[in-house]
């Protein structure tokens, strides 16, 4: 990248990082309009590190974009009135047998997911196996800033014969 003569050392700082945080905004460099509405922009760019995924969890996000994405959201913050988010509840990251139990049966009770209801259904997932579920909850609790330990084909398959 060359380097941009402008007058300020901050002006041209700013112009490096919007260049380097937005792949759209690098050909606008020689033509831009030195607003400073662009400085309020630039951390949204900085969002979602991505995790670092075992390859169970990277099976679970295909399973995740298969069959969740729709409601939940590829950030997992659902939709609003409708879905509820996957990011920060402690439905996702607390009991994994309740978390399993909502996979596998669906729900449809109004759960109150941090303090909203939502107004959809889900759907029972039972159709998937017992490691699609494992994989798919262990990547959910490592998505979207969750942190929490992987769930696992066995104690799926324990909660399945349960219910
Ligand atoms: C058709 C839309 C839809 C699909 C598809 C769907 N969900 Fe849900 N999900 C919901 C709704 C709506 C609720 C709240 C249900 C209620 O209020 O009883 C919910 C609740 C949840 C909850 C508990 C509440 C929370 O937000 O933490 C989890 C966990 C969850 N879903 C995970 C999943 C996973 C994993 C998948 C894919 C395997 C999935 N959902 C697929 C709509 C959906």
């Amino acid at each position: 990248m060359k380097v941009v003569h402008n007058r300020t050392l901050f002006r041209g700082l700013l112009v490096a990082l919007v260049a380097g945080a937005c792949m759209a905004c690098g050909g606008n460099q020689s033509k831009d309009s030195g607003t400073a509405a662009t400085v309020t922009d630039t951390p949204e760019t900085v969002e979602q590190e991505p995790p670092v995924l075992t390859a169970g969890m990277t099976a679970g996000k295909a399973i995740y974009e298969q069959n969740c994405v729709t409601c939940h959201q590829t950030n997992g913050k659902g939709v609003s009135g409708l879905n509820p988010p996957l990011a920060g509840t402690d439905y996702v990251t607390g009991d994994k047998n309740r978390l399993i139990g909502i996979v596998l049966n669906g729900s449809n009770v109004g759960l109150e997911v941090n303090g909203a209801v939502y107004s959809n259904a889900m759907p029972a997932h039972a159709f998937l196996s017992d490691e699609e579920v494992a994989n798919v909850l262990s990547y959910i609790r490592n998505s979207f800033g969750n942190r929490a330990d992987t769930v696992s084909a066995a104690l799926v398959k324990e909660v399945r014969a349960l219910l």
